[in-house]
């Protein structure tokens, strides 16, 4: 197994787990190439392909070291989420608290849903620190309920800032975390990317935008799957569209347990 039994208890009951050094400098390297030509067409607002067609960024999706830990946290046959990349340069913004669970609405907790934060040139306390906060995963509260929170300090809290080029932090989706904005990094910016999966056997909201099933369709035809090995990663029924998932629910009033089908009193 990928991870240790020591690990994979961490990670369920701490929210997260650190891997220093998870990629090799060549992969680094090739990985902020894409940012940094992403980071160029975005500048120019200019059109450029989804993030799963970049030579390397697309790739990273299936990585196989990434999936032999996703799996071992959520077992087979998962889903791919969202692939998120950002060249993060000096005064870059902090990120409130927050949490990135996927549920329309906001119940349980009864499926794994992991992010994997790479930080590609490491973290040094220049431009923003990752914060989270070990074991708030179990509460169950909705995505943006603590952007009243900014990043200020909570007790319990775990500053990250000092991690080698190439480390990757698996978060539990639900862990409340927040990036913290630091002075300096005006000649190191952060090269950050984001990869998100859901554990199989329910429907998860699909990712937010309504080009959702075109870029599962794009990554399997770039040959994400490899071969085969790996497309549950893209099958589009693990999912159903979010935004029709708000619509069902957001105008309910009072408590959903009672307008629930299987309801008796
Ligand atoms: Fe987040």
């Amino acid at each position: 197994m990928p991870l240790s039994e020591e690990q994979s208890k961490t990670f369920h009951e701490e929210g997260y787990l650190i891997f220093e050094g998870f990629f090799t400098q060549e992969e680094c390297d090739n990985l902020k190439a894409d940012i940094d030509a992403l980071t160029e067409a975005r500048a120019k607002r200019e059109a450029h392909p989804y993030l799963c067609e970049f030579p390397h960024l697309g790739p990273l999706i299936s990585h196989p070291r990434v999936m032999e830990i996703v799996e071992s946290v959520m077992g087979p046959g998962f889903a791919f989420h969202h692939l998120h990349a950002v060249r993060q340069d000096a005064g870059t913004p902090g990120v409130p608290w927050h949490q990135d669970y996927e549920q329309e609405p906001q119940t349980n907790r009864s499926h794994v849903m992991v992010h994997l934060f790479y930080y590609l040139n490491g973290l040094n306390g220049e431009v923003g620190d990752l914060l989270c906060l070990p074991r708030s995963h179990r509460t169950v509260i909705a995505n943006g309920a603590l952007w009243m929170l900014d990043t200020k300090p909570l007790p319990g809290e775990r500053v990250i800032n000092d991690l080698p080029p190439g480390s990757a932090v698996l978060v539990h989706s639900a862990l409340w975390h927040a990036r913290r904005a630091q002075p300096g990094g005006e000649d190191r910016p952060r090269y950050f990317a984001d990869a998100s999966y859901c554990q199989a056997g329910i429907r998860w909201p699909s990712y937010g935008i309504p080009q959702w099933r075109e870029i599962l369709r794009r990554a399997m035809e770039k040959g994400l799957d490899r071969g085969g090995r790996y497309s549950h990663l893209f099958e589009e029924n693990h999912f159903f569209d979010r935004q029709a998932g708000y619509e069902a629910w957001k105008s309910l009033q009072g408590s959903l347990a009672i307008q629930l089908p299987g309801w008796k009193e």
